[in-house]
């Protein structure tokens, strides 16, 4: 959320965004959304990678209720990996899980290194989603699987000039697709099993709330975080979003794949 000139997730905006949805989370819908996207998999004991792991809200949660082996987690912002070394020793988890900032592009991760491959409303921000496939298979071990929460769009279609108007407004690189193309884009590597789920009609409801909060509850918090300018700005942003939702152009969705033995 690019509500200030820090960038793209800076401190402003990890604030922001951590006071609308939860410690630790840069993301919505908190543990219940993180589990439904495991789709039903168990993750004790295994080695897990989660790409934009952000201030680390989803490898804390796996480590608290899922018992899992290990978490690496990887960003592209230091701000945010900061952030999640900072919830790491707050909640001694050091021998769980490791946080790294990554460069865009090709992950420095040897074949077949993790169980499971996760990812929460982080892959929009990359754009070549077939190379991104190929990487995503490369790493998994036979066997194993990817689970995948994102923003998407209704189609592969130039966005509407609503959508235009939106994307510009959260001054974000966002490079939505639809989850028809992440599947075509996950059969080529050679993914089975492919589950893919819509989440609109969720995150509007959702979104819908978040206004309001912000609108009142949050408005002085988010005031002494961004100041007034910034605060307008960030309702603004909100009111659009809600508007793409409702038009049923803007769909987070989940998608889930297996790599077979
Ligand atoms: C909306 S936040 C979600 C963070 C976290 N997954 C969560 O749910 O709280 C998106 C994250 O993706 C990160 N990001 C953007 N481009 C990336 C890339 N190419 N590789 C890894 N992370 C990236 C951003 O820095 C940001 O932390």
């Amino acid at each position: 959320m690019s509500i200030t000139d820090e960038g793209e997730y800076g401190k402003k905006q990890i604030n922001t965004l951590e006071m609308i949805w939860g410690e630790g989370f840069l993301s919505p819908g908190g543990s219940d959304e993180i589990d439904l996207v495991l789709n039903n998999k168990s993750i004790k004991n295994l080695r897990i990678l989660d790409i934009g792991c952000g201030a680390g809200s989803a490898a804390f949660h796996f480590i608290r209720k899922h018992s899992v082996g290990h978490v690496t987690g990887v960003d592209v912002e230091k701000e945010v990996i900061d952030r999640a070394n900072q919830l790491k020793s707050k909640y001694s988890f050091e021998k769980l899980v490791d946080f790294k900032v990554i460069d865009p592009g090709p992950l420095d991760f040897n074949n077949a290194s993790f169980d499971m491959v996760f990812s929460k409303d982080t892959f929009l921000h990359i754009k070549d989603k077939e190379s991104l496939a190929e990487e995503l298979f490369r790493v998994i071990k036979p066997g194993g699987f990817l689970c995948v929460s994102d923003w998407m769009r209704v189609d592969d279609n130039y966005p509407s000039q609503l959508m235009q108007e939106y994307i510009k407004m959260e001054g974000l690189s966002m490079n939505m697709c639809s989850l028809q193309r992440y599947s075509k884009a996950l059969k080529s590597p050679g993914f089975k099993n492919i589950f893919l789920r819509d989440r609109n009609a969720w995150y509007l409801e959702v979104a819908k709330k978040e206004l309001s909060d912000l609108q009142s509850t949050y408005f002085e918090k988010l005031i002494d975080i961004l100041g007034k300018d910034d605060a307008d700005s960030t309702i603004k942003i909100w009111n659009k979003m809600v508007e793409v939702l409702e038009i049923g152009e803007h769909r987070p969705g989940h998608f889930y794949a297996e790599k077979p033995l």
